[in-house]
């Protein structure tokens, strides 16, 4: 699958990795190109680096990796190139805080899948990466024996189900939460949130967490 990617930092570079080495094609791209040749080429030979905007129109679907205070630039700089297309949102609402630590950006009911599908309307948004540190990924993502457990949203069936390939493809095991307006616990803070989990943890933790909210 031809995958377009947003953000060559932690996200893009691990994920480019892991689905250039499944045999997708992938073109990585990020403000600056400068900085980017040398990343792709040490990726491999078959990854291409470009503009947001080239990334965009490149991909059957766009993986959306930069830091949320950078989101609202990089929708405008995809916006023309996504329409009709699969675009699976990684970011987190977080931002440093002064002095060190990070916080949610988001009201506490808001769900940030539907932000974005709010800010793109005209492409099929999946929630998906969101949980689970690269660090993790690069030590637990094993496509020989995948065990850790990726939890993802997305409206469309076919969606879920292209989701769930590349959850696949990256060594994970995909487990879908349902749709983008139940994707809560992808976002932070939850119980399924930067931690390695079976499915079977997702699962109970994700049943756990929307009860408590529901009360
Ligand atoms: N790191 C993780 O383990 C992890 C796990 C799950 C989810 N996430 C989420 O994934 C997102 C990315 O995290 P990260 O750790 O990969 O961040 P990162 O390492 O800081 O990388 C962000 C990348 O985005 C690029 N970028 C920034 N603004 C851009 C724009 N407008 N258009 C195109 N590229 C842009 C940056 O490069 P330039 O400045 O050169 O453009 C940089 O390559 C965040 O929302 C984070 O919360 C991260």
């Amino acid at each position: 699958m031809k995958i377009g990617i947003i953000g060559a930092g932690a996200i893009g570079q691990t994920y480019a990795k892991l689905w250039n080495a499944a045999g997708h094609n992938i073109l990585l791209s990020s403000r600056n190109l400068e900085k980017l040749t040398p990343i792709v080429d040490d990726i491999g030979p078959a990854v291409q680096a470009g503009t947001p905007a080239e990334a965009a129109k490149f991909g059957e679907a766009v993986l959306l990796a930069v830091n949320y205070w950078t989101l609202d630039q990089a929708i405008a700089a995809i916006r023309p190139h996504v329409s009709g297309k699969l675009v699976i949102d990684a970011t987190n609402p977080l931002r440093r805080k002064d002095g060190g630590g990070i916080e949610r950006t988001i009201g506490g009911d808001q769900i940030a899948g539907l932000i974005l599908a709010a800010k793109l309307p005209e492409a099929r948004i999946a929630k998906a990466l969101t949980t689970l540190w690269t660090g993790h990924v690069e030590r637990h993502a094993d496509p020989a024996a995948p065990k850790t457990a990726m939890p993802f949203a997305a409206d469309a069936p076919e969606d879920r189900e292209t989701v769930a390939r590349l959850v696949t493809d990256a060594g994970l095991v995909p487990v879908s939460l349902g749709t983008v307006a139940r994707s809560r616990p992808l976002d932070p803070p939850s119980p399924i949130w930067n931690l390695v989990l079976t499915p079977d943890e997702v699962e109970t933790r994700v049943e756990a967490f929307r009860r408590a909210e529901a009360a």
